[in-house]
Protein backbone atom coordinates (compact mmCIF):
# COMPACT_ATOMS: atom_id res chain seq x y z
CA UNK A 1 0.00 0.00 0.00
CA UNK A 2 1.33 3.50 -1.18
CA UNK A 3 2.35 6.07 1.77
CA UNK A 4 2.80 9.79 1.43
CA UNK A 5 5.96 10.97 3.44
CA UNK A 6 5.88 14.86 4.46
CA UNK A 7 8.66 16.83 5.61
CA UNK A 8 6.78 19.83 7.53
CA UNK A 9 7.68 23.46 7.75
CA UNK A 10 7.63 24.66 4.14
CA UNK A 11 5.66 27.61 2.95
CA UNK A 12 3.38 26.97 0.34
CA UNK A 13 3.86 29.49 -2.23
CA UNK A 14 2.87 29.49 -5.95
CA UNK A 15 -0.85 28.53 -7.45
CA UNK A 16 -2.41 25.22 -7.43
CA UNK A 17 -5.15 24.21 -10.58
CA UNK A 18 -8.25 23.08 -8.40
CA UNK A 19 -10.01 20.03 -10.23
CA UNK A 20 -13.58 19.47 -11.21
CA UNK A 21 -15.98 18.51 -7.97
CA UNK A 22 -15.89 14.83 -7.21
CA UNK A 23 -19.47 14.70 -5.77
CA UNK A 24 -20.83 16.84 -9.09
CA UNK A 25 -18.91 14.31 -11.27
CA UNK A 26 -20.58 11.35 -9.89
CA UNK A 27 -24.18 12.39 -9.71
CA UNK A 28 -23.55 13.84 -13.32
CA UNK A 29 -21.91 10.49 -14.59
CA UNK A 30 -25.20 9.04 -13.40
CA UNK A 31 -27.18 11.15 -14.95
CA UNK A 32 -26.23 9.83 -18.60
CA UNK A 33 -28.70 6.74 -17.88
CA UNK A 34 -31.69 9.10 -18.51
CA UNK A 35 -31.34 9.47 -21.96
CA UNK A 36 -30.29 7.14 -24.63
CA UNK A 37 -28.21 10.22 -26.14
CA UNK A 38 -24.32 11.03 -25.50
CA UNK A 39 -23.86 13.12 -22.67
CA UNK A 40 -20.80 14.45 -22.20
CA UNK A 41 -18.90 15.98 -19.24
CA UNK A 42 -16.04 18.34 -19.40
CA UNK A 43 -13.74 18.62 -16.61
CA UNK A 44 -13.94 15.52 -15.00
CA UNK A 45 -11.24 14.71 -12.24
CA UNK A 46 -9.32 11.76 -12.29
CA UNK A 47 -10.04 9.95 -8.87
CA UNK A 48 -10.33 6.87 -7.94
CA UNK A 49 -13.96 7.07 -7.06
CA UNK A 50 -14.70 8.35 -10.64
CA UNK A 51 -13.18 5.13 -11.48
CA UNK A 52 -15.41 3.15 -9.95
CA UNK A 53 -18.55 4.41 -11.08
CA UNK A 54 -17.27 4.00 -14.49
CA UNK A 55 -17.45 0.50 -13.98
CA UNK A 56 -20.25 0.50 -12.31
CA UNK A 57 -21.99 2.53 -15.07
CA UNK A 58 -20.46 0.24 -17.43
CA UNK A 59 -21.63 -2.91 -16.08
CA UNK A 60 -25.67 -1.14 -16.75
CA UNK A 61 -24.55 -1.03 -20.21
CA UNK A 62 -23.26 2.46 -20.49
CA UNK A 63 -20.73 3.12 -22.90
CA UNK A 64 -18.10 5.59 -22.18
CA UNK A 65 -15.14 6.64 -23.98
CA UNK A 66 -12.35 9.33 -21.99
CA UNK A 67 -10.38 12.07 -24.41
CA UNK A 68 -7.32 13.03 -21.90
CA UNK A 69 -6.63 16.23 -20.79
CA UNK A 70 -5.14 18.81 -24.05
CA UNK A 71 -2.05 18.83 -24.59
CA UNK A 72 -1.19 22.94 -23.36
CA UNK A 73 -4.38 23.36 -22.31
CA UNK A 74 -5.14 24.57 -18.94
CA UNK A 75 -4.38 22.26 -16.16
CA UNK A 76 -7.29 22.20 -14.09
CA UNK A 77 -9.57 21.28 -17.39
CA UNK A 78 -10.00 17.64 -16.66
CA UNK A 79 -10.58 14.95 -18.48
CA UNK A 80 -13.52 14.73 -21.27
CA UNK A 81 -16.20 12.14 -20.53
CA UNK A 82 -18.91 11.03 -23.59
CA UNK A 83 -21.26 8.80 -22.18
CA UNK A 84 -23.78 6.99 -23.68
CA UNK A 85 -26.79 4.48 -22.45
CA UNK A 86 -28.57 3.32 -25.63
CA UNK A 87 -28.78 0.17 -23.88
CA UNK A 88 -29.47 -0.44 -20.52
CA UNK A 89 -28.41 -4.29 -20.31
CA UNK A 90 -28.60 -4.78 -16.71
CA UNK A 91 -30.16 -3.11 -13.99
CA UNK A 92 -28.56 -4.70 -11.27
CA UNK A 93 -26.37 -2.40 -9.36
CA UNK A 94 -24.24 -5.70 -7.39
CA UNK A 95 -23.12 -5.67 -3.64
CA UNK A 96 -19.11 -5.79 -4.86
CA UNK A 97 -19.74 -2.42 -6.52
CA UNK A 98 -21.65 -0.74 -4.33
CA UNK A 99 -20.70 -1.38 -0.79
CA UNK A 100 -17.18 0.20 -2.10
CA UNK A 101 -19.45 3.87 -2.71
CA UNK A 102 -22.05 5.10 -1.28
CA UNK A 103 -22.64 7.15 -4.67
CA UNK A 104 -23.68 4.59 -6.91
CA UNK A 105 -26.63 3.61 -4.79
CA UNK A 106 -27.72 6.81 -6.84
CA UNK A 107 -28.61 4.76 -9.93
CA UNK A 108 -31.60 3.85 -8.45
CA UNK A 109 -34.08 6.92 -9.12
CA UNK A 110 -32.42 6.95 -12.64
CA UNK A 111 -33.08 3.17 -13.52
CA UNK A 112 -36.56 2.83 -12.19
CA UNK A 113 -37.30 6.09 -13.57
CA UNK A 114 -35.91 5.24 -17.21
CA UNK A 115 -36.25 1.29 -16.93
CA UNK A 116 -39.05 0.88 -15.18
CA UNK A 117 -37.27 -1.26 -12.70
CA UNK A 118 -33.99 -1.22 -10.51
CA UNK A 119 -32.14 -3.62 -8.29
CA UNK A 120 -29.45 -1.72 -5.91
CA UNK A 121 -27.37 -3.28 -3.26
CA UNK A 122 -28.20 -1.27 0.04
CA UNK A 123 -24.37 0.44 0.96
CA UNK A 124 -23.75 -0.39 3.99
CA UNK A 125 -22.44 0.59 6.50
CA UNK A 126 -19.42 3.53 6.33
CA UNK A 127 -16.72 4.72 8.95
CA UNK A 128 -18.48 8.31 8.92
CA UNK A 129 -21.83 7.05 10.44
CA UNK A 130 -24.59 4.72 9.98
CA UNK A 131 -25.95 6.87 6.82
CA UNK A 132 -29.33 5.29 6.54
CA UNK A 133 -31.59 5.58 2.98
CA UNK A 134 -34.71 5.75 4.09
CA UNK A 135 -34.73 9.23 2.37
CA UNK A 136 -33.96 8.25 -0.83
CA UNK A 137 -36.71 5.61 -0.43
CA UNK A 138 -39.30 7.43 0.67
CA UNK A 139 -38.81 9.95 -1.62
CA UNK A 140 -38.54 7.15 -4.98
CA UNK A 141 -41.79 6.28 -3.25
CA UNK A 142 -43.28 9.34 -3.17
CA UNK A 143 -42.98 8.87 -7.05
CA UNK A 144 -44.57 5.72 -7.20
CA UNK A 145 -42.12 3.18 -7.06
CA UNK A 146 -42.84 0.06 -5.14
CA UNK A 147 -39.95 -0.45 -2.89
CA UNK A 148 -39.03 -3.84 -1.48
CA UNK A 149 -35.86 -4.51 0.25
CA UNK A 150 -34.41 -8.48 -0.09
CA UNK A 151 -31.30 -10.11 0.72
CA UNK A 152 -29.48 -6.84 0.93
CA UNK A 153 -30.80 -5.37 -2.06
CA UNK A 154 -33.40 -2.81 -2.57
CA UNK A 155 -35.79 -3.57 -5.27
CA UNK A 156 -37.50 -0.74 -6.65
CA UNK A 157 -40.46 -1.34 -9.51
CA UNK A 158 -42.17 0.87 -11.54
CA UNK A 159 -43.62 -0.85 -14.97
CA UNK A 160 -46.26 1.72 -15.55
CA UNK A 161 -43.45 4.53 -15.28
CA UNK A 162 -42.75 7.18 -12.35
CA UNK A 163 -45.71 9.80 -11.40
CA UNK A 164 -44.82 12.93 -10.08
CA UNK A 165 -44.98 13.71 -6.37
CA UNK A 166 -44.71 15.70 -3.42
CA UNK A 167 -41.77 14.85 -1.32
CA UNK A 168 -41.27 16.98 1.51
CA UNK A 169 -37.82 15.26 3.38
CA UNK A 170 -37.54 15.33 7.05
CA UNK A 171 -33.79 16.44 6.99
CA UNK A 172 -31.60 17.76 4.44
CA UNK A 173 -29.86 14.61 2.13
CA UNK A 174 -28.03 15.68 -0.37
CA UNK A 175 -27.99 12.15 -1.81
CA UNK A 176 -31.55 11.49 -1.45
CA UNK A 177 -32.35 14.98 -3.26
CA UNK A 178 -30.00 14.02 -6.34
CA UNK A 179 -31.58 10.17 -6.29
CA UNK A 180 -34.99 11.68 -6.30
CA UNK A 181 -34.26 14.46 -8.64
CA UNK A 182 -32.80 12.58 -11.15
CA UNK A 183 -35.73 10.32 -11.05
CA UNK A 184 -38.51 13.29 -11.34
CA UNK A 185 -36.90 14.16 -14.54
CA UNK A 186 -38.28 11.02 -16.35
CA UNK A 187 -41.76 10.71 -14.07
CA UNK A 188 -45.24 11.84 -15.57
CA UNK A 189 -46.56 15.26 -14.60
CA UNK A 190 -44.94 17.27 -11.65
CA UNK A 191 -42.81 16.88 -8.35
CA UNK A 192 -42.14 19.11 -6.06
CA UNK A 193 -39.05 18.09 -3.66
CA UNK A 194 -39.27 20.37 -0.42
CA UNK A 195 -35.99 20.44 1.92
CA UNK A 196 -33.86 20.00 -0.76
CA UNK A 197 -30.50 20.09 -0.23
CA UNK A 198 -29.16 23.41 -1.96
CA UNK A 199 -25.38 22.38 -2.11
CA UNK A 200 -23.39 23.74 -5.00
CA UNK A 201 -23.43 20.00 -6.61
CA UNK A 202 -27.33 20.08 -6.59
CA UNK A 203 -27.42 22.98 -8.79
CA UNK A 204 -24.81 21.66 -11.16
CA UNK A 205 -26.62 18.55 -11.73
CA UNK A 206 -29.88 20.22 -12.02
CA UNK A 207 -28.14 22.64 -14.67
CA UNK A 208 -27.26 19.39 -16.80
CA UNK A 209 -30.32 18.42 -16.19
CA UNK A 210 -32.18 21.17 -17.94
CA UNK A 211 -29.62 21.13 -21.09
CA UNK A 212 -30.61 17.59 -21.32
CA UNK A 213 -34.15 19.01 -21.73
CA UNK A 214 -35.56 18.42 -18.20
CA UNK A 215 -37.55 21.42 -16.84
CA UNK A 216 -36.65 22.58 -13.44
CA UNK A 217 -37.59 25.76 -10.84
CA UNK A 218 -36.10 26.99 -8.18
CA UNK A 219 -32.71 25.65 -8.73
CA UNK A 220 -29.73 26.43 -6.01
CA UNK A 221 -32.98 27.06 -3.17
CA UNK A 222 -34.54 24.59 -1.06
CA UNK A 223 -37.82 23.71 -3.05
CA UNK A 224 -36.99 22.47 -6.44
CA UNK A 225 -39.99 22.00 -8.90
CA UNK A 226 -40.01 19.57 -11.43
CA UNK A 227 -41.96 19.18 -14.84
CA UNK A 228 -41.64 15.48 -16.16
CA UNK A 229 -40.66 14.73 -19.65
CA UNK A 230 -41.33 11.29 -21.52
CA UNK A 231 -37.07 11.73 -22.55
CA UNK A 232 -34.00 13.43 -22.01
CA UNK A 233 -31.35 14.49 -24.82
CA UNK A 234 -27.82 14.65 -24.80
CA UNK A 235 -25.96 17.78 -23.31
CA UNK A 236 -22.46 19.12 -23.21
CA UNK A 237 -21.50 20.16 -19.66
CA UNK A 238 -19.06 21.05 -17.62
CA UNK A 239 -18.05 19.61 -14.00
CA UNK A 240 -17.95 22.92 -11.40
CA UNK A 241 -14.81 23.35 -9.57
CA UNK A 242 -14.10 21.11 -6.23
CA UNK A 243 -15.20 23.31 -3.55
CA UNK A 244 -13.84 21.05 -1.15
CA UNK A 245 -10.69 20.61 -2.97
CA UNK A 246 -10.44 24.61 -2.35
CA UNK A 247 -11.15 24.51 0.89
CA UNK A 248 -8.98 21.86 1.74
CA UNK A 249 -6.01 23.83 -0.08
CA UNK A 250 -6.84 27.17 1.32
CA UNK A 251 -6.31 26.05 5.49
CA UNK A 252 -3.45 24.09 4.08
CA UNK A 253 -2.36 27.89 2.62
CA UNK A 254 -3.07 29.09 5.57
CA UNK A 255 -1.19 26.28 8.11
CA UNK A 256 1.74 27.08 6.69
CA UNK A 257 1.87 30.99 6.64
CA UNK A 258 1.88 30.62 2.41
CA UNK A 259 0.78 32.57 -0.44
CA UNK A 260 -1.04 30.51 -3.37
CA UNK A 261 -3.33 31.01 -5.96
CA UNK A 262 -5.87 28.54 -6.39
CA UNK A 263 -6.67 29.00 -9.73
CA UNK A 264 -10.42 28.27 -11.78
CA UNK A 265 -12.16 28.38 -8.29
CA UNK A 266 -15.08 30.32 -7.06
CA UNK A 267 -15.36 32.03 -3.49
CA UNK A 268 -19.43 31.77 -3.74
CA UNK A 269 -19.17 27.98 -3.72
CA UNK A 270 -17.50 28.09 -0.47
CA UNK A 271 -18.66 31.44 1.19
CA UNK A 272 -18.98 30.46 4.85
CA UNK A 273 -15.59 28.16 5.23
CA UNK A 274 -13.81 31.09 3.33
CA UNK A 275 -15.32 33.59 5.88
CA UNK A 276 -14.45 30.86 8.79
CA UNK A 277 -10.75 30.87 7.44
CA UNK A 278 -10.20 35.07 7.30
CA UNK A 279 -11.45 35.07 10.69
CA UNK A 280 -8.42 32.64 11.65
CA UNK A 281 -6.63 35.60 10.16
CA UNK A 282 -5.24 34.56 6.63
CA UNK A 283 -7.04 36.41 3.37
CA UNK A 284 -9.03 35.56 0.74
CA UNK A 285 -9.06 37.66 -2.35
CA UNK A 286 -10.48 36.93 -5.36
CA UNK A 287 -7.95 37.10 -8.55
CA UNK A 288 -9.07 36.76 -12.60
CA UNK A 289 -9.17 33.09 -12.78
CA UNK A 290 -9.82 32.16 -8.70
CA UNK A 291 -8.63 33.05 -5.37
CA UNK A 292 -5.78 34.00 -3.60
CA UNK A 293 -5.14 32.88 0.09
CA UNK A 294 -2.36 34.47 1.89
CA UNK A 295 -0.89 34.28 5.48
CA UNK A 296 1.64 36.53 6.43
CA UNK A 297 3.88 35.91 10.04
CA UNK A 298 0.66 36.62 12.11
CA UNK A 299 -0.19 33.44 14.49
CA UNK A 300 -3.68 31.73 13.82
CA UNK A 301 -6.83 33.00 15.87
CA UNK A 302 -8.84 30.29 17.09
CA UNK A 303 -12.12 29.94 15.50
CA UNK A 304 -15.58 27.71 16.34
CA UNK A 305 -17.76 26.60 14.36
CA UNK A 306 -20.92 23.85 13.81
CA UNK A 307 -20.98 21.92 10.65
CA UNK A 308 -24.23 22.45 8.16
CA UNK A 309 -25.99 21.45 4.95
CA UNK A 310 -25.23 24.11 2.27
CA UNK A 311 -24.77 27.32 3.10
CA UNK A 312 -23.27 26.64 6.33
CA UNK A 313 -19.96 25.12 6.86
CA UNK A 314 -19.51 21.65 5.24
CA UNK A 315 -18.79 18.42 7.24
CA UNK A 316 -16.52 17.74 4.63
CA UNK A 317 -13.92 20.58 5.68
CA UNK A 318 -14.36 19.91 9.24
CA UNK A 319 -11.12 17.57 9.54
CA UNK A 320 -9.00 20.34 7.98
CA UNK A 321 -10.48 22.79 9.85
CA UNK A 322 -9.36 20.90 13.20
CA UNK A 323 -6.10 20.44 11.97
CA UNK A 324 -5.14 23.82 11.18
CA UNK A 325 -6.64 24.84 14.75
CA UNK A 326 -4.34 22.53 16.37
CA UNK A 327 -1.31 25.17 16.10
CA UNK A 328 -3.92 28.28 16.92
CA UNK A 329 -3.00 30.48 19.65
CA UNK A 330 -6.01 29.53 21.64
CA UNK A 331 -8.92 27.00 21.81
CA UNK A 332 -11.24 26.39 19.13
CA UNK A 333 -14.42 24.80 19.70
CA UNK A 334 -16.02 22.69 16.38
CA UNK A 335 -19.63 20.52 16.70
CA UNK A 336 -20.04 18.00 13.98
CA UNK A 337 -23.74 17.66 13.11
CA UNK A 338 -24.16 16.05 10.09
CA UNK A 339 -22.65 12.52 10.46
CA UNK A 340 -22.15 10.88 13.96
CA UNK A 341 -18.45 9.49 14.18
CA UNK A 342 -16.33 11.80 11.73
CA UNK A 343 -13.89 12.78 14.51
CA UNK A 344 -11.40 9.71 13.65
CA UNK A 345 -8.93 11.75 13.18
CA UNK A 346 -9.06 13.35 16.31
CA UNK A 347 -6.60 10.50 17.60
CA UNK A 348 -4.32 10.64 14.63
CA UNK A 349 -4.11 13.98 14.84
CA UNK A 350 -3.31 13.15 18.72
CA UNK A 351 -0.29 11.57 17.33
CA UNK A 352 1.42 14.43 16.07
CA UNK A 353 1.05 16.29 18.78
CA UNK A 354 -2.03 18.45 18.51
CA UNK A 355 -4.73 18.38 22.51
CA UNK A 356 -8.08 17.64 21.23
CA UNK A 357 -11.11 17.02 23.71
CA UNK A 358 -14.18 14.98 22.25
CA UNK A 359 -17.57 15.04 24.05
CA UNK A 360 -20.08 13.30 21.90
CA UNK A 361 -20.71 15.39 18.65
CA UNK A 362 -18.19 18.56 20.10
CA UNK A 363 -14.32 18.55 19.75
CA UNK A 364 -12.69 21.25 21.88
CA UNK A 365 -9.29 21.87 20.40
CA UNK A 366 -6.65 23.86 22.45
CA UNK A 367 -3.92 25.05 20.41
CA UNK A 368 -0.32 23.87 20.66
CA UNK A 369 3.03 25.70 20.15
CA UNK A 370 4.36 22.62 17.72
CA UNK A 371 3.35 19.73 16.12
CA UNK A 372 5.44 16.90 15.80
CA UNK A 373 5.79 14.72 12.72
CA UNK A 374 4.80 10.92 13.00
CA UNK A 375 3.74 7.80 11.30
CA UNK A 376 -0.26 8.35 11.21
CA UNK A 377 -3.00 6.00 9.36
CA UNK A 378 -5.35 7.57 7.27
CA UNK A 379 -8.88 6.38 8.00
CA UNK A 380 -11.50 8.56 5.35
CA UNK A 381 -10.83 10.57 2.57
CA UNK A 382 -11.38 14.05 4.10
CA UNK A 383 -9.66 12.63 7.67
CA UNK A 384 -6.63 11.82 5.58
CA UNK A 385 -6.38 14.96 4.05
CA UNK A 386 -6.65 17.03 7.64
CA UNK A 387 -3.34 14.88 8.30
CA UNK A 388 -1.79 16.10 5.18
CA UNK A 389 -2.17 19.51 6.47
CA UNK A 390 -1.37 18.79 10.11
CA UNK A 391 2.16 17.31 7.99
CA UNK A 392 3.34 20.33 6.35
CA UNK A 393 2.77 22.20 9.93
CA UNK A 394 4.79 20.01 12.15
CA UNK A 395 8.19 19.82 12.82
CA UNK A 396 9.95 16.79 11.05
CA UNK A 397 8.60 13.60 9.04
CA UNK A 398 4.93 12.56 8.66
CA UNK A 399 4.38 9.29 7.33
CA UNK A 400 0.67 8.80 6.14
CA UNK A 401 -0.29 5.01 5.45
CA UNK A 402 -3.14 3.63 3.68
CA UNK A 403 -3.30 6.78 1.67
CA UNK A 404 -5.72 4.66 -0.82
CA UNK A 405 -8.29 6.88 1.34
CA UNK A 406 -6.72 10.13 -0.32
CA UNK A 407 -7.22 8.63 -4.10
CA UNK A 408 -10.59 8.39 -3.89
CA UNK A 409 -11.23 12.12 -3.59
CA UNK A 410 -8.11 14.42 -4.40
CA UNK A 411 -6.26 14.59 -7.99
CA UNK A 412 -2.43 14.81 -8.11
CA UNK A 413 -2.36 16.07 -4.31
CA UNK A 414 1.60 15.40 -3.77
CA UNK A 415 2.18 16.88 -7.45
CA UNK A 416 -0.06 20.17 -6.61
CA UNK A 417 1.38 20.80 -3.46
CA UNK A 418 5.00 19.97 -4.00
CA UNK A 419 4.80 22.38 -6.98
CA UNK A 420 4.33 25.06 -4.70
CA UNK A 421 7.46 24.41 -1.90
CA UNK A 422 5.97 21.88 -0.08
CA UNK A 423 8.27 18.45 0.46
CA UNK A 424 6.02 15.93 0.14
CA UNK A 425 6.07 12.18 -1.63
CA UNK A 426 4.53 9.55 -2.33
CA UNK A 427 6.48 5.71 -1.29
CA UNK A 428 5.01 2.87 -3.65
CA UNK A 429 4.09 -0.20 -1.99
CA UNK A 430 5.69 -1.94 -5.33
C1 LIG B 1 -22.87 13.61 0.46
O1 LIG B 1 -23.07 12.36 1.09
C2 LIG B 1 -21.42 13.69 0.09
N1 LIG B 1 -21.10 12.62 -0.85
C3 LIG B 1 -20.56 13.59 1.34
O2 LIG B 1 -19.21 13.73 0.97
C4 LIG B 1 -20.94 14.73 2.27
O3 LIG B 1 -20.20 14.60 3.49
C5 LIG B 1 -22.43 14.68 2.58
O4 LIG B 1 -23.19 14.69 1.34
C6 LIG B 1 -22.91 15.86 3.41
O5 LIG B 1 -22.60 17.06 2.77
C7 LIG B 1 -21.26 12.82 -2.15
O6 LIG B 1 -21.73 13.86 -2.60
C8 LIG B 1 -20.82 11.74 -3.05
P1 LIG B 1 -26.38 13.06 3.12
P2 LIG B 1 -24.54 11.81 1.35
O7 LIG B 1 -27.39 12.14 2.57
O8 LIG B 1 -25.41 12.23 0.23
C9 LIG B 1 -28.47 11.17 6.98
C10 LIG B 1 -16.96 13.05 0.80
O9 LIG B 1 -16.02 12.98 1.64
N2 LIG B 1 -29.34 10.43 6.06
O10 LIG B 1 -26.54 14.52 2.88
O11 LIG B 1 -24.41 10.38 1.64
C11 LIG B 1 -27.03 10.71 6.92
O12 LIG B 1 -26.82 9.56 7.70
C12 LIG B 1 -18.36 12.59 1.18
O13 LIG B 1 -16.83 13.48 -0.35
C13 LIG B 1 -30.41 9.70 6.58
O14 LIG B 1 -30.63 9.66 7.79
O15 LIG B 1 -24.91 12.61 2.66
C14 LIG B 1 -26.29 11.93 7.42
O16 LIG B 1 -26.30 11.94 8.82
C15 LIG B 1 -18.39 11.95 2.54
N3 LIG B 1 -31.19 9.00 5.70
C16 LIG B 1 -27.14 13.09 6.89
O17 LIG B 1 -28.41 12.52 6.57
C17 LIG B 1 -30.98 9.02 4.36
O18 LIG B 1 -31.74 8.36 3.61
C18 LIG B 1 -26.61 13.78 5.65
O19 LIG B 1 -26.27 12.80 4.68
C19 LIG B 1 -29.92 9.79 3.84
C20 LIG B 1 -29.10 10.48 4.72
Amino acid sequence: MDRIKITGGARLQGSIPISGAKNAALPLMIASLLTDDRLTLKNVPNLADVNLLARILRNHGVDLAVDGKRAGGTAHLGETFHLTARDISDTTAPYELVSRMRASFWVLGPLVARMGQAKVSLPGGCAIGTRPVDLHLQGLKKLGAEIEIDAGYVIARAPKGLTGGHVIFPMVSVGATHNVLLAATLAKGETVIENAAREPEIGDVANCLVKMGAEIDGIGTSTLRVQGKSRLEGAVHAVLPDRIETGTFAFAVAATGGDVVLQGTRRDLLSTALETLALTGASVTDTEDGLRIVRNGAGLAPVSVETQPFPGFPTDLQAQLMALMARAEGSSVIRETIFENRFMHVQELARLGADIKLHGDTATIHGVKALRGAPVMATDLRASVSLVIAGLMAEGETTINRVYHLDRGFERLEEKLSRCGAQIERLSAG
